[in-house]
């Protein structure tokens, strides 16, 4: 690890309230990679273990924790991406089969499950922590120097595979977060222009 991490801090103690610039350059220039060209190494059992402790510190309304980590990686990997090849060969699904490479070639992936509790609090806000899960991870491994990019892809819908995954009940993928080195810098892609996307209540 290049940058060591603070370790969690005790519950109830005093957390820094002072400016962060460089999380803001990082911002400005965070770029996913191609999940198809991410290589060895990925993350280490140490570094993911930490990417899995920033990615947890999300907002949780209730902290229902309403989500939980699969690890992909090795041999365990390579028998997921057995099973669903198996499946997709079996319906003569040759696109299906072929989008199995963004989960066999990156050294290390990671589901993130949304996994959403009996609460008052509503399942929409449950699932929006999910995803707020993925965005933490994808840029903890980035901001680790990992290239790394957030999919889903047909595994993450379909009800085989979601049984093979280990879904139970309302549980759904959030996202697949791969992760590995990337050889070549990503390039900037299409941006919204946001001044477009943005108004001001004015009654
Ligand atoms: C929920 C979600 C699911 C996605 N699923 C896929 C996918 O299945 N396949 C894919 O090529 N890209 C998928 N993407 C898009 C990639 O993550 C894409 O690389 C990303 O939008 C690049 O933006 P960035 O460079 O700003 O991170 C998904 C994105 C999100 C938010």
């Amino acid at each position: 690890m290049t940058h060591p991490v603070p370790p969690a801090p005790p519950f109830g103690a005093p957390l820094p309230l002072t400016p962060a610039p460089a999380v803001l350059d990082f911002l400005a220039l965070r770029r996913s990679a191609s999940a198809m060209k991410l290589a060895e190494p990925g993350p280490n059992a140490a570094e993911l273990e930490t990417l899995l402790r920033l990615a947890a510190r999300v907002p949780d309304h209730g902290k229902l924790s309403p989500w939980r980590f699969v690890i992909l990686e090795g041999e365990g990997k390579a028998q997921l991406a057995g099973r669903l090849e198996a499946l997709a060969r079996s319906r003569g699904d040759q696109v299906a089969t072929a989008k199995l490479g963004k989960l066999k070639i990156p050294p290390v992936g990671v589901a993130v499950i949304s996994s959403p509790k009996e609460a008052s609090i509503p399942e929409w806000e449950q699932l929006l922590s999910a995803g707020a899960v993925c965005t933490n991870l994808l840029n903890a491994a980035l901001a680790m120097g990992y290239g790394a990019n957030w999919i889903t892809d047909w595994y993450a819908y379909d009800a085989e595979a979601m049984q093979i995954l280990g879904l139970s009940g309302r549980e759904r993928v959030a996202g697949f977060v791969f992760m590995g080195t990337s050889s070549e810098a990503p390039l900037e892609r299409e941006r919204p222009n946001v001044a477009a996307l943005t108004s001001r209540w004015e009654g």
